[in-house]
């Protein structure tokens, strides 16, 4: 009983945190990279990216879990022959969506407010998921992925990002130091929390991250990343355990997987992956 009190507190929390924080930052419009979205080669790279051996299919049903401000505008773009169905529980990220979506006429694209652990609500299945920054914010991730695994299709794939610990050593030092001292997300807080970051010396392990993030200077990237009230990371090991845990290795779903974790600040797994013994090795990776 205690447990389900906390989750529900945790994921209140991370909720209200994105109605005050929409996370990535909000754009006004996604002309910039229109072009790129709609460039053949590149997309039919990301396609074999995640089905190599399959014939190109343009009618493709995506799940865009947590779709933040504009990744399922951008799915929208680049795949106009694809119904793309975003869920997030914050309604500032959904309505950052639905501004962009406005903008572009796009007709292939349908918002929920929904939290990822109940899409069976929709009562559908997908093609391909894609949930990039959520699961590790989760209270519980296994029963996350285990949601979203719930209405893949047999035949389809996971586009999924978690935190890896190493890159981020600089970033959980900052947390610690942020949550003793009780900082909060209001502007003061974060104007200071800036100056303080400014003046950390240069071979401080958050340096690396703060030369390498474009973004992290702005307000909200950098509270997304220190102040953020439920943040864990997964290694190499951990990321293929959970997949075991939450039946993502069974055969049932698709092709190859990539893991990069070892230094980066996150974990990528693309197409995740029943060919898992041609990467078992990477199990070990720590
Ligand atoms: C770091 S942002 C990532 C946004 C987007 N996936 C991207 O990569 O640009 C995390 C998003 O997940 C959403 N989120 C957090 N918990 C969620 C949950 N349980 N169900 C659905 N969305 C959730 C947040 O509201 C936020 O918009």
């Amino acid at each position: 009983m205690e447990q389900i009190a906390e989750a529900a507190t945790i994921s209140q929390s991370v909720r209200s945190f994105y109605e005050r924080l929409p996370y990535p930052p909000p754009v006004a419009d996604l002309d910039a990279q229109r072009s790129l979205c709609r460039d053949p080669t590149r997309r039919r790279a990301l396609f074999h990216q995640v089905w190599p051996t399959e014939p190109r299919r343009e009618d493709h049903e995506i799940l865009v879990a947590g779709c933040g401000t504009s990744q399922a505008v951008r799915y929208a773009l680049r795949e106009p022959g694809a119904r793309i169905t975003a869920i997030d529980v914050s309604e500032a990220s959904l309505l950052h969506t639905r501004r962009l979506a406005n903008r572009y006429g796009l007709d292939n694209l349908e918002l929920h407010h929904l939290p990822l652990e109940r899409v069976q609500n929709l009562r559908r299945s997908f093609d391909l998921i894609v949930c990039t920054g959520v699961l590790h914010h989760l209270p519980d991730p296994d029963l996350g992925l285990q949601s979203l695994r719930a209405v893949l299709d047999r035949q389809g794939a996971m586009r999924l990002m978690v935190y890896a610990p190493y890159g981020r050593t600089g970033i959980y030092m900052m947390q610690t130091y942020c949550r003793t001292l009780g900082i909060g997300t209001s502007d003061t807080e974060l104007r200071d929390l800036g100056a303080v970051i400014d003046a950390l010396p240069s071979d401080h392990p958050l340096a690396t991250v703060f030369r390498r993030a474009r973004d992290f200077r702005r307000p909200d990237a950098m509270a997304d990343a220190l102040l953020h009230p439920s943040d864990r990371a997964f290694t190499v090991g951990e990321v293929y355990d959970w997949l075991d845990r939450c039946g993502m290795c069974d055969g049932r779903s698709a092709r190859g997987a990539a893991c990069q974790a070892r230094s980066a600040p996150a974990a990528r797994c693309d197409g995740v992956a029943s060919r898992h013994d041609g990467v078992a090795q990477l199990r070990h990776v720590p």
